[in-house]
């Protein structure tokens, strides 16, 4: 099953002198490095950490689960900003409607998030007091505008007291079109897969 190719990267031309970026896609999820078993667990608002969600379950065999909220957050920016501060600032949990079962049965969790108001868009914090990740390795990934992405990961280590939290990574706005190849870099560095065709960083 492993070497099921599909067909239409079976033919692609490999020349020692490619003008193809020096990360692809790859062509299938490969297994992570040391037979761990990897879920990714993710909110996401208006998808851009869905589409990073995306990139790592294309790149590893893994499940993959979208965090919901009971109550769906508004489109209207100013009122969202507005009900995000005052959560933020309460560290309120709201409610989820994603509960999952078989936690221990993961090696390896990667958690997504967009940040809001500097950390972690609250139903993070909810997913993290509601299931139990100790002696799992936790693994943040993040989208965001400029913001730095080190107050959620302070919030991730703090709520993961007994799990092993391993460099996270952050997409910013306007990175999107390298944001593939540093995902598969990352993914090669913390260790969760090892690819031929990788560690040719960009820039
Ligand atoms: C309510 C709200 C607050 C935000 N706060 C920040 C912030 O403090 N810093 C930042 O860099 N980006 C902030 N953003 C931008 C989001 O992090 C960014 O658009 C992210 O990629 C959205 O992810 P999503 O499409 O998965 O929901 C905020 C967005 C919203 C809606």
């Amino acid at each position: 099953l492993m070497l099921a190719i599909t067909g239409c990267s079976a033919g692609e031309p490999q020349t020692e002198e490619s003008t193809t970026p020096p990360v692809e896609k790859t062509e299938e999820p490969v297994e992570p490095s040391g037979d761990k078993k990897v879920l990714i667990v993710y909110f996401s608002h208006t998808g851009n950490t869905r589409t990073i969600a995306g990139y790592i379950h294309d790149t590893v065999k893994s499940d993959l689960v979208e965090i919901q909220t009971a109550d769906t957050y508004t489109d209207d920016y100013d009122t969202l900003l507005a009900q995000i501060r005052e959560e933020v600032a309460s560290g309120y949990c709201p409610p989820l409607t994603t509960n999952i079962e078989n936690l221990s049965s993961y090696d390896v969790i990667f958690i997504g998030y967009p940040i809001w108001v500097e950390t972690a868009a609250p139903p993070i914090r909810t997913f993290l007091t509601t299931h139990d990740l100790a002696g799992r390795t936790v693994v943040p990934f993040c989208t965001s505008g400029t913001s730095s992405a080190e107050a959620s990961y302070r919030l991730v280590r703090s709520l993961c007291p007994q799990s092993t939290v391993l460099e996270g990574i952050q997409i910013r706005r306007g990175t999107y079109d390298t944001a593939y190849e540093r995902v598969i870099t990352w993914l090669q560095e913390i260790g969760i897969v090892e690819l031929n065709n990788g560690g040719n960083d960009e820039k």
